[in-house]
C-alpha cells in the first residue's frame, strides 16, 4: 500500500518546506517537492503542517502509588489522538525478579494486546541487590537502553538510596545504558510531610509545601556529583524549577554529560492550582510539585540553549473521584501524578509556537526528534525522512478548540488543562503507515502499537564522548 501526502508544510527539527511524503507499507520512502509517484491513496495536505509523530519519553501506564494503579495501555489511544505515536513506559521492577523479566511479562500480558501507540521501556531499579546491577549490562540485548532510579518516595518499593544510584551509574556507563533520575531528597520530604500533617495541614496545597524546589535542587546536585565520580552521563527527569535547570546548565558548562527534560505541566500550571477548593487541588498533586510563573519562564528559555532537551508529560491516569480522594484527610495519601499525554502537541503549539516562545523546528525537536535520540529510537522514530517509520501527524493550524475532559480519551475523570484554549488541531495521524486518526477521530485498534527496542549508547553518550575529547585537547 502506497500513500502520497501532497503539498503539506513538512517540519523537521532543522527546516521546513512545502513538499510531499511518500509512504510504502510502514516506511517513508521519499520526501521532496512535487514527487512524481504513483500511490494507492493521495492525501492533499495543503495548508497543513506535516510533523513527525511525537515521542513521549516519560509516561506511566503501570505506576502504582499506595495500592492505586494508573490506567493502562487500554487508554493509549489518547496519546495517538494527541499526535504522540511512541511512548516510553517506566516499569517498576518486581522484588526478586529481573528488570527485563518484569517488563516482558507485563508486555505479553497487558501491553502488546492493548497498545495503540508504539512503545519502548525504561527499567526501574526497585530491588537493589547485586544481581539487579549486574543485569544492567544485559538490558540492551533485550532492547532496554534506559534505567531509572527514584531518589524520592521514602519507604516506597521504588525509592533508591545513593548506594544504588552509584552502582547503577557505574554499571550503566559500561553498558551504554542511560540512567534517568527522579531527583528529590526523600528524607527531607518525609520530615516535612510528618511535621505538616501533625500540625493539621493536610490539604493538597501542603503537597507543594512539603516539596520545595530546594529538595529537588539538592538531589539534582547530588546525582550530578555521583555521575561525575563515575564519569557517567545522567538524565534528570521532570525538571520543574529555575534553580534545577541552572544546576544542569552549570554542569554542562563544566563539560559534564548532564541532560534534562521538563514536562508540559511545569510550563503551564502553578503551585496555586493546588489550593483550588473542594479538593480540586488534588488533581494537581504530582511530584516534583508545581512551581511559580518565574520558574515557567526560565524553563521556556532553557530550550533554545539546550539546557533542557525534551518536553514530556509524565502521564499518570489516576482518577480524581475514585483514587485521588484517598488523600481527602491527608495529602500524603493522594496518588502522585496527572494525565496529559493527549495534550502535549496542542498545548505546546498554542502556548509555545504560537506565542513565539519556540520555533516550529524547536517544537519538533523537543516533541519528537530529540526524545527519540535520547531513547535510542532515532533509527526509526522522531523525524520525517527516508527510511523512517511512517509516523506522521497532519496538523491543521486553523480553528481552535477548548480542552475538556468530556472529549478526552485518557480514561479518567478530569484534565488539569480543562478549559485551556488550543489553536489548530490534529487532523490525521499515521502509525507506521496506518491511518489511525482521521479528521481528529481515533480510528485505530488495540494491538496496533508495537515494541520498539531502544539502542544503547544513545545521545547522552555521544555528547559524553565529545565532552571527553574536548577535555583531552
Ligand atoms: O507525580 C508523579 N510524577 N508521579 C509519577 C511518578 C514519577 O514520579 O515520575
Ligand atoms: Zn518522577
Ligand atoms: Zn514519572
Amino acid at each position: 500500500m502506497r500513500t502520497l501526502i501532497k503539498n503539506g508544510t513538512i517540519v523537521t527539527a532543522i527546516d521546513e518546506f512545502v513538499g510531499d511524503v511518500l509512504v510504502e507499507g510502514e516506511k517513508i520512502i521519499a520526501v521532496g517537492a512535487q514527487l512524481d509517484a504513483t500511490a494507492d491513496e493521495i492525501i492533499d495536505a495543503k495548508g497543513k503542517y506535516v510533523l513527525p509523530g511525537g515521542v513521549d519519553q516519560h509516561v506511566h501506564y503501570s505506576f502504582e502509588f499506595k495500592g492505586e494503579r494508573v490506567r493502562g495501555f487500554e487508554t493509549s489511544n489518547a496519546a495517538v489522538a494527541g499526535g504522540t505515536t511512541t511512548v516510553v513506559e517506566f516499569v517498576n521492577q518486581e522484588q526478586g525478579k529481573g528488570m527485563a523479566d518484569t517488563i516482558f511479562e507485563m508486555d505479553k500480558n497487558e501491553v502488546a494486546p492493548q497498545a495503540m501507540a508504539d512503545y519502548s521501556y525504561h527499567a526501574v531499579v526497585c530491588d537493589p541487590v547485586d544481581k539487579t546491577f549486574e543485569e544492567i549490562a544485559d538490558l540492551p540485548n533485550r532492547g532496554i537502553s534506559t534505567v531509572k532510579l527514584f531518589m524520592a518516595y521514602k519507604g516506597m518499593p521504588f525509592h533508591s538510596d545513593d548506594e544504588a544510584l552509584y552502582k547503577a551509574l557505574k554499571a550503566a556507563k559500561e553498558a551504554g545504558v542511560t540512567v534517568m533520575v527522579h531527583c528529590e531528597n526523600a528524607d527531607v520530604i518525609d520530615l516535612l510531610q510528618k511535621k505538616l500533617v501533625a500540625e493539621g495541614k493536610t490539604d493538597p496545597y501542603y503537597h507543594a509545601v512539603s516539596r520545595p524546589a530546594r529538595v529537588e535542587l539538592e538531589a539534582t546536585q547530588r546525582v550530578i556529583n555521583l555521575a561525575a565520580m563515575v564519569e557517567a552521563p545522567v538524565y534528570i527527569v521532570h525538571v520543574t524549577a529555575k534553580s534545577v535547570m541552572e544546576a544542569i546548565r552549570s554542569a554542562k558548562n563544566e563539560g559534564l554529560p548532564v541532560y534534562g527534560e521538563t514536562c508540559v505541566q511545569y510550563l503551564m500550571l502553578e503551585e496555586d492550582d493546588l489550593a483550588k477548593p473542594n479538593f480540586e487541588g488534588a488533581k494537581y498533586v504530582m511530584s516534583p510539585a508545581l512551581r511559580t510563573k518565574a520558574d515557567q519562564e526560565a524553563l521556556w528559555e532553557a530550550f533554545d540553549n539546550g539546557w533542557l532537551n525534551a518536553i514530556s508529560t509524565d502521564h499518570c491516569g489516576f482518577d480524581w473521584e475514585s483514587q485521588k480522594h484517598m488523600g481527602i484527610d491527608d495529602f500524603t495519601n493522594i496518588p502522585n501524578g496527572a494525565p496529559g499525554v493527549e495534550n502535549r502537541l496542542g498545548i505546546l503549539w498554542t502556548y509555545g509556537v504560537n506565542t513565539g516562545k519556540i520555533s516550529r523546528q524547536r517544537f519538533v525537536d523537543l516533541f519528537a526528534t530529540t526524545p527519540a535520540k535520547n531513547m535510542g529510537l532515532d533509527h526509526c522514530k522522531g523525524h520525517i525522512g527516508v527510511g523512517m517509520d511512517a509516523d506522521i501527524v497532519l496538523y491543521d493550524p486553523n480553528g481552535s478548540s477548548v480542552i475538556s475532559n468530556e472529549n478526552s480519551l485518557h480514561g479518567v475523570d478530569y484534565s488539569t488543562f480543562e478549559g485551556y484554549k488550543q489553536e489548530g488541531k490534529v487532523d490525521k495521524v499515521f502509525l507506521r503507515g496506518k491511518l489511525v486518526v482521521d479528521e481528529g477521530e481515533f480510528i485505530g485498534e488495540k494491538g496496533d502499537g508495537k515494541f520498539i527496542p531502544g539502542k544503547p549508547f544513545a545521545l547522552c553518550f555521544d555528547d559524553a564522548q565529545a565532552a571527553k575529547e574536548l577535555k583531552n585537547v
